[in-house]
């Protein structure tokens, strides 16, 4: 199992929009049908990983965003209307510890946002950040330090341009792994 953050971001470092949008949501070419690598990308994970901010405008959309996957979310409370098969907790080492019980063999897609990748990067769990830079300045927004610690430690595995003008960065992490029981040999 690896758990792989996957994050959109203009080409001036912004992965939300000023307004606080996910990135994506103001690319043009997103809204006119282009993926950018997602399908791809989720042929491998079996689940879904992501805090409490990015999960609950989830809970007020037409679709369920998260259709094939098993969903984890950290947060101190369960949002009112989360459906039953969603696993919450408000400790991530505790969440991590469930979404390892669940795991069949699948990847995590650790959807963001930034806060909860750095705590899980913090916990030396994030195995690998991939970025999909968009062609756009947004100006302003947020980015992904200060909560990414600046010393994330990546090594870049890979590159691609996707139609649309994004390009695909993937970097894995070389992250610290203090505070975090270790993986069992058949998770690593
Ligand atoms: N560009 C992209 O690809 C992308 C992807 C996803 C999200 N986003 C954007 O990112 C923004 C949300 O990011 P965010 O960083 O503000 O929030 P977030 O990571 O989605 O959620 C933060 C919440 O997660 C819980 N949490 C995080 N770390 C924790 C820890 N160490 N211990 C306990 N609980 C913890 C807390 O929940 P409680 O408050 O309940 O304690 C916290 O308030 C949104 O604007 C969204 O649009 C962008």
């Amino acid at each position: 199992m690896q758990i792989r953050a996957r994050v959109s971001m203009s080409a001036d470092g912004y992965v939300t929009t000023p307004s606080g949008w996910p990135a994506l949501t103001a690319d043009p070419a997103f809204v006119s049908g282009q993926s950018h690598g997602i399908r791809e990308f989720l042929e491998g994970c079996e689940a879904a990983l992501m805090g409490r901010t990015t999960f609950e405008p989830a809970l007020t959309n037409s679709r369920w965003p998260w259709p094939t996957l098993d969903v984890f979310v950290l947060g101190s409370h369960r949002p009112d209307g989360t459906p039953d098969h969603v696993t919450t907790d408000s400790d991530p080492v505790r969440l991590l510890e469930k979404l390892r019980a669940a795991n069949r063999g699948g990847d995590v897609h650790l959807v963001g946002g930034a806060r909860t990748i750095g705590t899980f990067h913090a916990l030396g769990a994030l195995d690998s950040l991939e970025l999909i830079v968009l062609p756009m300045l947004f100006g302003g927004g947020t980015r992904l330090t200060p909560a990414l610690s600046p010393d994330a430690g990546l090594v870049l595995q890979r590159q691609r341009a996707l139609p649309g003008g994004a390009v695909e960065i993937v970097y894995s992490c070389r992250g610290s792994r203090a505070g975090l029981p270790a993986k069992p040999a058949s998770q690593r």
